[in-house]
């Protein structure tokens, strides 16, 4: 029987469950992929970990949220089994890179047909299954900060996820990039043509050093209220600082909120257009997606703990 991941309880990465449950069916509209890869995000923990609501132990069942606890797995990459009525252009046997998509920790998904794209024949099962939520989001600060050639950029959180995207687009543009992350994630930076600083105490000054000509805009995907002030501090114009996460103070600033909470700009038309040329970026080779660890389905919980405790650079992915 097929397998699927899901969360019987809101807490910590314990209450990851594996389960058996039928193939699902293709309704009108959609396609059935049977998953070779699926990305593992931060998201993922927030949705079942309490970030995203207060859940109070003792008002589980009376709140009935067993009954409502969210699927897992935003991204992936597989092999299509059925294709449902309505549907055209797509074939039974296509390998396919799927977003957005829920449910992917999964042996097999329901996606919509909207959601699906070619997978490059060059591009690995890991990287196309971990390609696409942070390069979407990456190609939606860039462009809320309005990041072009001749630009210097600073970029907080630059060894994350959708860092490792954010410098990397920004560098193919024709960007200056100065990016932070801890000191171990420094080569890594620098290949992917960055100049690295590290976090911490004295941040602007050493950004000011590595950018005599001064930061013509900041992308914070770090959230903390260092990378929050330092962009406030070095970039004149806030309609040139984005963020995708981060204090709540954040809303004063008068910045760029993206994202789905409210009052935030989730930008979907352009995340859906950056697709396309994501996977033309990664199939010709000047976009790298740097995987750091690949863990069979059953092994989301150890992914999750992985990741909660700060993991080398890279993305994590389940394999079924
Ligand atoms: N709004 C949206 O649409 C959206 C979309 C995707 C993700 N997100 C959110 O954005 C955040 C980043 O996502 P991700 O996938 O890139 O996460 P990730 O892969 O876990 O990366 C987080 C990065 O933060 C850096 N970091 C840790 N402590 C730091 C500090 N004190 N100062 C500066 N950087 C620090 C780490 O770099 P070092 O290890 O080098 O220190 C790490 O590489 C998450 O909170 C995620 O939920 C939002």
């Amino acid at each position: 029987m097929p397998r699927i991941v899901r969360p019987t309880a809101y807490g910590t990465p314990e209450v990851l469950t594996v389960t058996e449950v039928p193939v699902p069916r293709a309704a009108a509209g959609t396609v059935v992929v049977e998953v070779r890869a699926a990305g593992v995000n931060p998201i993922d923990w927030k949705l079942y970990s309490g970030t995203f609501h207060a859940v109070r132990e003792n008002l589980k069942d009376a709140a009935g949220l067993a009954a409502t606890m969210p699927s897992l797995g935003l991204e992936c990459a597989g092999v299509v089994t059925e294709v449902g009525p309505d549907v055209h252009g797509v074939r039974v046997g296509d390998e396919v890179v799927v977003y957005p998509v829920t449910a992917a920790y999964a042996d097999y998904v329901t996606a919509p047909a909207t959601s699906i794209l070619p997978k490059p024949a060059g591009l690995g099962w890991a990287e196309a299954g971990s390609l696409m939520l942070c390069g979407t989001t990456a190609a939606h600060a860039l462009h809320a900060a309005g990041v072009d050639a001749g630009d210097t950029l600073l970029v907080h959180g630059g060894s994350g996820g959708v860092g490792l995207m954010g410098v990397q687009l920004a560098a193919a543009r024709g960007a200056t990039v100065i990016a932070t992350a801890s000191p171990r994630n420094h080569a890594l930076l620098s290949e992917l043509g960055a100049t690295p600083v590290a976090h911490g105490p004295g941040l602007a000054d050493r950004v000011g050093a590595a950018a005599p000509q001064g930061i013509d805009a900041a992308l914070d995907f770090a959230g903390t209220d260092e990378a929050l002030d330092v962009s406030l501090e070095l970039v004149a114009d806030r309609d040139r600082i984005a963020s995708i996460t981060g204090p709540d103070r954040r809303t004063e600033a008068g910045i760029k909120l993206l994202g789905y909470g409210p009052g935030q700009d989730p930008g979907h038309e352009v995340r859906h257009a950056a697709r396309a040329d994501l996977l033309a970026l990664a199939a010709s080779g000047t976009l790298r997606v740097v995987v750091d660890t690949v863990f069979p389905l059953t092994e989301a919980a150890k992914a999750h703990t992985t990741g909660l405790a700060g993991h080398a650079p890279g993305k994590l992915v389940l394999i079924p």
